[in-house]
Parts: C-alpha cells; structure tokens; sequence
C-alpha cells in the first residue's frame, strides 16, 4: 500500500510515528502519494542528508508549475530555496553578507535585555508573553522595522504560511507584504541605519545588486520564515522540557550543557514533518533505492531526526546528546541562514526561563492545549503556565 503526505499524526506528539514506523518497517526511502502527486519520502538521515547536499536533487526543479509543494509560497522561484548552483551560491552570498555572524553578535545583549524584560512580566500564558514576542522583536531590530509593525508582520506570515491557499489568495498575501516591504525599503534608501535592509539594499558583487523583486523576495522569506519558525520551535521546546522533568531539571543544575540541549530539543521536538521538496536531475541512487529522472522527493527531517542508526535510542530525550547534527535546521548549500540567530534565541530564553521559573509547570492538563491546524509547523495557541 502507497503511503500519504501529509501524515495524519496528532500535533501534540514531539515525534512522527507514522513516518519512524515507515522507516523500521519499509526501509529508508518509500513511494507516497502527495494529493494527486507521486512524491518518494526519504526517511533515514542518510537519505536526507543526500537529499539535502546532493546537486542532482533540485529546489529548482521543484518549483517548475506542476512541481511538489507543500507551502505555497515557498515556491517563488526568486527566493533562496527556490534557487540552484550558481545563482543560488551568487544569491545567498549577497544576503549572507548582510547578515554577517557580526551583526547577529552585536544582538546578543539586546536578546537578553528582550528576553528579561518579558519575563519580568512573569507572564502565565509562555506563548503570547515570551514565544511569540521575542522573535517578533528580534527579526524587526535585525531588520530595522518599528516594533508597531509587528501585529500586520504576524497576520501576514499567518497567511503565508497557511499550507492550502488558492493561488488568489497567496497573490493577496504576497501582494500585502511586498507592498509593506517596499515602502520600507524606500524609507531605508533616503535614510540608511546599520540594520539589514539597508545592507541588503547595499549588497553588491561584479554582478551587481540584487535585483527588486529579488530583494523583496528575500525580505519576505527573512521576515516569515525567520520568526515564525523560532516563535514556534521555542514553544515546543519549552513544552518538551516541561514534558520531561528530570531532563528539565539536569539542564536547571548544569546551564553550561545549553549548547547540546538546543540542539537535542531541535531534534526531538519536532517542528516540521518535512523540509522542503526536491526533484531529481537524473537517474540517482538514493540509499539503496533506484530513483528516476524527474522524481519528486521529500525529505522527511523528522523521521531522520530519529534514525536509530545514527541516535542511539532515538526516543530518548537527552540534553547532553552531542554525537550528531539534528537536520532540524537542514543541511548543505541551503542550510538555515538564520540558525546562528535562532539559536542564540532559544539558548537565551531557554536559559532564562529556567534560572527564573526552575518550577515552571503548565497550569492545565495538557489534552487542553491547542494547537493552529493551518500551518504545517507544529504551532501551539497558548501554553499557560505556573512557575
Ligand atoms: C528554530 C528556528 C528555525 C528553523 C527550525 C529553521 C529551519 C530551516 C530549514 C529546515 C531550512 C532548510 C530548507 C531546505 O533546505 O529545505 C532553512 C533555511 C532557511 N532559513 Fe531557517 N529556520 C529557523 C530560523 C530561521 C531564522 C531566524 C531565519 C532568518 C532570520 C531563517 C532564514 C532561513 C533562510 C533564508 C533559509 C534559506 C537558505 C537557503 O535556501 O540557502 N531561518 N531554515
């Protein structure tokens, strides 16, 4: 029997059942149906990490009408993922360099000073008061938006995050955002600051500037994918940790280990089922398995995240787990740009959290929790919380 895409797994597991029984039962890479598309999961870490890093399994081929997708607006051939080879390397170069490992040092203290000043507050509700906030804040400083944009920011990445949309409705969505990002550009042009746009404004090599609609493209991808990820991937840990009490507590009497627990937290909570889909230039091996020319493949991280070959006792949560890389934030030429920030984000408030709330509880039954059914990321409502 073919599987199916997406899996029907309840939001409120850390894991991906359906797919980790695939993996044990069917072997590493599996035929699925994707609605009215064949699509091939790659499920072990090995497969993924091919997937991911090998050149015959391309974005942009993926993006072609009729190609796998599994969020609509992921699928603009002008943005980074959508983009191969060179045009992709020139590409994340000219961003890259405005967003330089320096400039995301230089927000540290400012993360921290966010982050107190939100727990100050000792908010009962970890979502609203500290998940959603403080990357919301951080991705505006880092742009250089007005933090009163951030309520038009947050409903405009709802939208284009939603995993149906007509494409109407994506065009209004993009339509909105550009048009907000354009005039901030704009604005950035007569008044330059140190901040990222400006940068990117800047940004030039021999063959110029990033064109408009390239650099709205990719403003757009920084600003969703940039902070909702992170809004996310926080409260889930956070959840996680609060799931797990002996391992809440190891990370409470030893914070030096917040490095690898990070890490272990992105790979066991799962945020996402899948990365983004690829299809294949050729004919191509992949773990064993004999793919054709043109064949769709999703990389199925959640399931590699798990791969007992590579995570010993991969249901497990260990905060001192350092033996491997979770594919969490992707692998490769098109790994997180923005991985460095969104670390330092959720070591900060983790780290936080913990040396002021070490007795940090929910304050309902955890079948009460909800969670927003229109996005593929594992998104939760709210989390309230006791300390
Ligand atoms: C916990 C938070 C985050 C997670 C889990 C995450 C996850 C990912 C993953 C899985 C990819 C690879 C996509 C693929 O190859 O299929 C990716 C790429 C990317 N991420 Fe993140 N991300 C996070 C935070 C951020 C932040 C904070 C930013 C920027 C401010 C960002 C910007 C990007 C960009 C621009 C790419 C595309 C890179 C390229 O195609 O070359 N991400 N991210």
């Amino acid at each position: 029997m073919s599987a199916t895409f997406p899996f029907t797994t309840p939001r409120s597991l850390d894991n991906e059942p359906e797919a980790q029984e695939l993996l044990a039962r069917r072997g590493p890479v599996v035929p699925a149906t994707m609605g009215p598309i064949r699509i091939w999961l790659a499920l072990s870490y090995a497969a993924c990490k091919q997937v991911l890093t090998d050149p015959r399994f391309s974005r942009e081929e993926a993006t072609r009408p009729g190609g796998p997708v599994t969020v609509p607006s992921g699928a603009n051939p002008l943005v980074l993922t959508s983009m191969e080879g060179r045009r992709h390397a020139r590409t994340r170069k000219l961003v890259a360099s405005a967003f330089s490992p320096r400039m995301v040092a230089t927000l540290e203290p400012r993360v921290q000073a966010i982050v107190d000043d939100l727990l100050d507050a000792r908010p009962t509700d970890l979502v609203a008061g500290l998940c959603v906030p403080l990357p919301t804040m951080v991705i505006c400083e880092l742009l250089g938006a007005p933090y009163s944009d951030a309520p038009d920011i947050r409903r405009w990445t709802g939208r284009l995050m939603t995993s149906v949309l007509t494409p109407e409705e994506l065009r209004e969505a993009e339509n909105d955002m550009q048009g907000y990002l354009a005039d901030l550009v704009e604005e950035k042009r007569l008044r330059p600051d140190d901040k990222l746009i400006t940068a990117l404004v800047l940004a030039h090599d021999e063959g110029g500037h990033l064109t408009s609609a390239e650099l709205l493209a990719n403003l757009q991808l920084l600003l969703a994918a940039g902070h909702d990820t992170t809004v996310n991937q926080l409260g889930n840990s956070l959840l996680t940790l609060i799931r797990h009490p002996s391992e809440m507590q190891k990370l409470v009497d030893n914070p030096s280990l917040i490095d690898t627990a990070v890490d272990e937290l992105l790979r066991f909570s799962r945020l996402m089922a899948a990365t983004l889909p690829r299809v294949t230039t050729e004919a191509v091996e992949l773990d064993g398995v004999q793919l054709e020319k043109g064949a769709a493949v999703l990389p199925i991280i959640a399931a590699a995240n798990r791969d007992p070959k590579v995570f010993p006792d991969p249901d497990q949560l260990d905060l001192a787990r350092d033996n491997a890389a979770p594919l969490a934030m992707g692998f490769g030429p098109h790994y997180c740009l923005g991985a460095q920030l969104a670390k330092l984000e959720l070591r900060i408030a983790l780290t936080s959290v913990l040396k002021r709330f070490p007795g940090l509880k929910l304050a309902v039954d955890e079948e009460e929790l909800e969670y927003r059914m229109e996005t593929n990321v594992r998104a939760l409502v709210s989390m309230p919380v006791t300390y």
